[in-house]
This record gives structure tokens, C-alpha cells and sequence, in this order.
């Protein structure tokens, strides 16, 4: 059993099965249409959009204007991943991403539980990216004086919060914010069924369903809406920067980290969130015209692109207005308005609902293909990776990953489905940088292509060194987190932290024995590292999560695996 869970595809029957169409005369191929250029509008299509119009306002309020410092730590920890990333989607060129990767790497079992993490990444990632677009075209509308009743535009526990709000507040709605008194308006004017208040957002339910039904229709459809909506949302966000630069007043950067550290730290999950999506254009691979040269250039630009951006975004940000402002949900059009530019401010709303359509399509189109991969592998019913003959797409995968998106996108809440998403993708970042540590250096692969190599740096010393210098910069802050003493509440925030330390020792000591390559274990640390930031809830959620996966895998995968009828 524990043999057979661990099977690992190799590399070239991957490249073999996705090159004869599985073997079994159903599986048609995709079209081969996308070039570097394409990639990387792809990559920054599914980058820019609600974490860098919307996250970024609760992150700042904590951080300060040191929340561009997070920007560029964030963007290091991606950029270690990207690397692995790209080592990977060169070798193994085949949709299935992260999935495919652990496959070759880990085993069956691995591939299995990152594929399920994915799933949490693109479907879950994308039920925030719905929420957050309901809520600009919501305003947008109210902008046009077309109100759609409060109780058709969020969801039941945000109103039934605001209504407790209200209550202890007692019953008024006096010093309450505006998102609040909306929330409690739907709550108190709310038709119900059966006792049950009808409260569901219903803008979110509608975009997942025309996004979902261009992904259906094509990849070249798809590329075209997204080229057309990259270069306007680069457009606005340039606009942003450089107007905004003549509003800055420098004094609203002093102090620059006015929570300190641990203040600018709270702003991880809504920074990473801002990052995540470089990764996704790797399900592509198969639509690629050249694959192994221009999925890592695509990302590898994309990312670097967009971490300028955010970093000048961050500094006019919080340069324009004093950050204790910055919590809105609609932070880049608020600090326009509040300078008095008001027409600016509606065109970046505009924007804002046109650039988190573009996440949306680029989720909405990776999701159905990592399903595909599985299907094809036997972990999922044959019927994911059926193609569609005239459209070329997977089909069924992206109906029920419109279904999957669009129905809790009705009901969950923002935040939560935020956090959720960064850890998953956290989780598979740190899957990725150790698969790449896995990876045979000289291995031969059989398509005689000229691909990207990541550089190997050999960690034996840097490793362990970089991890004494860290031990004794936070000397004083390690002395308290191992107080054992204070109480169950404090240690159950701290697991994720002890988790981190432990294996923070373990690769160093296997960087010193092994000689391992830098750059992978630096991106598997990083992140380990920012995932110890989502707290004790989070964790939670997630490995119930990962449980619910084990559950699938041994009641239906692990019997229908093509790896086990072999
Ligand atoms: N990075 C994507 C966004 O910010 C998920 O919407």
C-alpha cells in the first residue's frame, strides 16, 4: 500500500501520454496558439486585480507605508517559486501545473493532495475574485443611480453580522461604516422563505457564469479578452501611479512602519493574494507554441512586472493619504476621491470591475485543466478530461467549475475565502520548490527541446548560515515564542511557527549533507515561513480541507488510478 501510493509518473511517459492523447483515442488535442507575449499578458491578467484594488487597503492600514516593504518581500518569496515553477513547466509541459509536478516528483498520493490544494487555490481564489467584482460593479452601478436591492449583493453572514452590529450598537445605525449600514439594511429588508432570509450575491453568481461560458468557447476567445483587458488595466494602474505621485505628501510616509513589524506582517495574506496567479498560465502548457522556452519567460515577466507596479501602487498609496484611512474596500478609488478627483476615481472603479473579470477568466480556464490532468490520470471520472470537438476546451471541467465557483460565490464571505487562498497557494508553492529539490540535475528528457534551467547555487553553507543570522536577529523574539508557559490560546497560535522552525533545521542540515541547490530551498522556506502568518483558524480549515481530499483519493481515486491498472 504505501508503495503504491507513492507510484510516480515519470517524466517521459507524461510527455509520452500527453503527446499520443492518452492512449485511448478520446482525448483530442488542445489548440497550440500561445506565444511569450500572450503568456505573460495572461500572467499579468491573472495578477492585477482584487488584491491590488481592494486587499491592499486592509493591509496598509496595518502595515503602513512599510507595506510596499511587504510588497517587495512577497514579491522575493514568489520569485523563488517562479523559478521552480518555470524549472518545472519546462520539463514537463503538460496542463495539469503543480499537479503534474508533484506526480513526477513526489508520487501519486502528493499529486493527488496538491492537485485537491489547487483546487482550493483557482476554484476558492476565485469565489473571492466574484465577491470582490460584485462589490466595485455594485458601486458602479449606484454611480449610473441603478441601486440593486442590499439583499440581492452580499452574502447571509455578512448581513447577519452587521445586523448583531447594529443591535449591540443599540439598534441604531449612528458611527457605524457605510459597509456595515448596507449589510444591515439587507438583513432588515430581505424577503424570507420559510423563515430563512433570501440573502445572496448575485452579481458574483452571474459574472462566474459569462466568464465561464467564454473559457468554454476557446482559448483563442479567451486570449483576446484578455489581451484587450490587460492593457487597460496597466493603463489605469500607470495613471494611478503617476497621478497619484503629484498628490503624495511626504509626511504621510513618517513613520514608515507605524505597527512595527508584526503590524506589516497582518498584511500578508491580502499582499500574497495580490501576487497569486503568475503560476496559473503553467495549465497552458499543452496551448503553448513553445512551451519549454516561453511558460518561464511569461511568468518570470509577468511577476516582475506587476511587483513594480504594486510597489509604486503601495508608495502613492499610502502617500496620498494617511494609511489609518486606508480601510475600504475600494482603497485606489477612495484616496482619488478624497483628494478631490473624482472623475479618476470612476474610471479606476471601472477598471477595478474590469480587471478582476480578467482573474476570474484566467482561474475560471486553469482550474478545468488541472482537472483534466487528473482525469486523465484516472484520479477523477473520465468525463473532466473530455474535449470538446469543436471548441477544442475541456468541457465538462469547465461547467462544473462554473458550477463549483458560482454557487458558494453566493453565499461565502470575503476575507475568509482570501485567507483560504493564500494558504492553499502557499502550500503549493512550498510542493513545488521542494519537488524541484527532487529532481534529478542531468535528467534526460526525450523531446531534444532547448529549455529553461533554473541556476544552481549550492546551499551547503549559505543554508545554515542564513539561518544562524536569523536566529540571533530575532534572538529575543525566539526566547518569547518558546515561553511555554502562557497558555494553550497563545501555543495553538504558535504551532504553525514551531512547524516552521523545525523545518527550518531539518533543510538546513540536509542543505549542509546534500548540497542543495539555493534557490528552491530559499522559495520553500519563504513561503513555509508566510504561511506561519495565516494563523491557527486558517490551518485549520485548510487541513480539513486536505482531509476531505484523503477521503476522495482512497474511496475513488486511489482504486481508478491508471498508475494502479498498469
Ligand atoms: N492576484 C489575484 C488578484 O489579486 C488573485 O485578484
Amino acid at each position: 500500500m504505501q508503495k503504491s501510493i507513492f507510484r510516480k509518473k515519470s517524466i517521459n511517459k507524461i510527455l509520452q501520454d500527453s503527446k499520443d492523447g492518452y492512449g485511448d483515442g478520446e482525448h483530442a488535442s488542445l489548440n497550440k496558439v500561445l506565444t511569450v507575449k500572450d503568456l505573460t499578458f495572461m500572467g499579468i491578467a491573472a495578477v492585477v486585480g482584487a488584491g491590488i484594488f481592494s486587499t491592499i487597503g486592509e493591509a496598509s492600514f496595518n502595515g503602513g507605508p512599510g507595506v510596499s516593504i511587504l510588497f517587495i518581500l512577497t514579491a522575493i518569496t514568489c520569485g523563488f517559486s517562479a523559478l521552480c515553477y518555470a524549472e518545472f513547466a519546462s520539463r514537463i509541459p503538460v496542463s495539469g501545473s503543480a499537479y503534474t509536478y508533484a506526480y513526477a516528483s513526489f508520487g501519486e498520493l502528493i499529486a493527488w493532495i496538491i492537485g485537491w490544494d489547487l483546487l482550493m487555490e483557482y476554484a476558492i481564489g476565485n469565489i473571492a475574485v466574484a465577491i470582490s467584482w460584485s462589490g466595485y460593479f455594485v458601486n458602479l452601478l449606484k454611480g449610473f443611480s441603478i441601486e440593486i436591492p442590499a439583499y440581492l449583493t452580499l452574502d447571509y453572514f455578512s448581513a447577519f453580522k452587521a445586523s448583531e452590529e447594529v443591535l449591540a450598537n443599540g439598534g441604531s445605525l449612528e458611527g457605524l461604516s457605510e459597509s456595515v449600514k448596507n449589510a444591515a439594511s439587507a438583513w432588515a429588508t430581505a424577503p424570507t422563505i420559510g423563515g430563512l432570509r433570501l440573502i445572496a450575491d448575485f452579481p458574483a453568481l452571474i459574472i462566474v457564469f459569462l466568464i465561464t461560458a467564454l473559457v468554454y468557447i476557446g482559448i483563442k476567445e479567451t486570449k483576446r479578452a484578455t489581451n484587450a483587458m490587460v492593457i487597460l488595466k496597466i493603463v489605469v494602474v500607470l495613471a494611478v501611479i503617476v497621478i497619484g505621485f503629484f498628490y503624495v505628501t511626504p509626511a504621510n510616509w513618517h513613520p514608515f512602519l507605524p505597527n512595527g513589524f508584526s503590524g506589516m506582517m497582518k498584511g500578508v495574506s491580502g499582499v500574497f493574494f495580490a501576487y497569486i496567479g503568475f503560476d496559473a498560465i503553467s495549465t497552458t502548457a499543452e496551448e503553448c507554441e513553445n512551451p519549454q522556452r516561453d511558460l518561464p519567460r511569461g511568468m518570470i515577466y509577468s511577476l516582475v512586472i506587476c511587483t513594480v507596479l504594486y510597489i509604486l501602487v503601495a508608495l502613492v498609496l499610502t502617500g496620498m493619504v494617511n494609511y489609518s484611512e486606508l480601510q475600504v474596500a475600494d482603497p485606489l478609488a477612495f484616496v482619488f476621491e478624497r483628494v478631490g478627483l473624482n472623475n479618476i476615481s470612476y474610471v479606476i472603479s471601472i477598471s477595478a470591475v474590469i480587471a478582476t473579470a480578467s482573474v476570474l477568466l484566467i482561474f475560471q480556464m486553469g482550474q478545468p485543466r488541472i482537472w483534466m490532468s487528473m482525469s486523465r490520470d484516472g484520479l477523477l471520472p473520465k468525463a473532466f478530461s473530455r474535449i470538446h470537438p469543436k471548441f477544442k476546451t475541456p468541457s465538462f471541467a469547465t461547467i462544473v467549475t462554473g458550477f463549483v465557483v458560482a454557487i458558494p460565490a453566493l453565499f461565502m464571505n470575503l476575507t475568509e475565502v482570501t485567507d483560504l487562498t493564500s494558504i492553499g497557494t502557499l502550500f503549493a508553492f512550498v510542493l513545488v520548490c521542494s519537488g524541484v529539490l527532487l529532481l534529478p540535475p542531468d535528467e534526460k528528457i526525450n523531446d531534444g527541446k532547448k529549455r529553461f534551467r533554473m541556476p544552481y547555487i549550492n546551499g551547503k553553507f549559505i543554508v545554515p548560515i542564513l539561518l544562524i543570522i536569523g536566529l540571533v536577529f530575532f534572538y529575543k523574539d525566539l526566547i518569547n515564542v518558546l515561553d511555554f508557559s502562557l497558555g494553550w490560546d497563545i501555543i495553538k497560535e504558535r504551532l504553525p511557527l514551531y512547524l516552521f522552525l523545525i523545518l527550518a533545521f531539518y533543510i538546513s542540515v540536509l542543505s549542509f549533507k546534500k548540497n542543495l541547490s539555493l534557490i528552491p530551498v530559499l522559495g520553500l522556506l519563504s513561503c513555509s515561513y508566510l504561511m506561519t502568518e495565516l494563523g491557527y483558524t486558517n490551518w485549520l480549515r485548510f487541513l480539513l480541507w486536505l482531509a476531505l481530499g484523503l477521503v476522495i483519493y482512497f474511496g475513488y481515486s486511489y482504486k481508478n488510478s491508471k498508475l494502479n491498472k498498469a
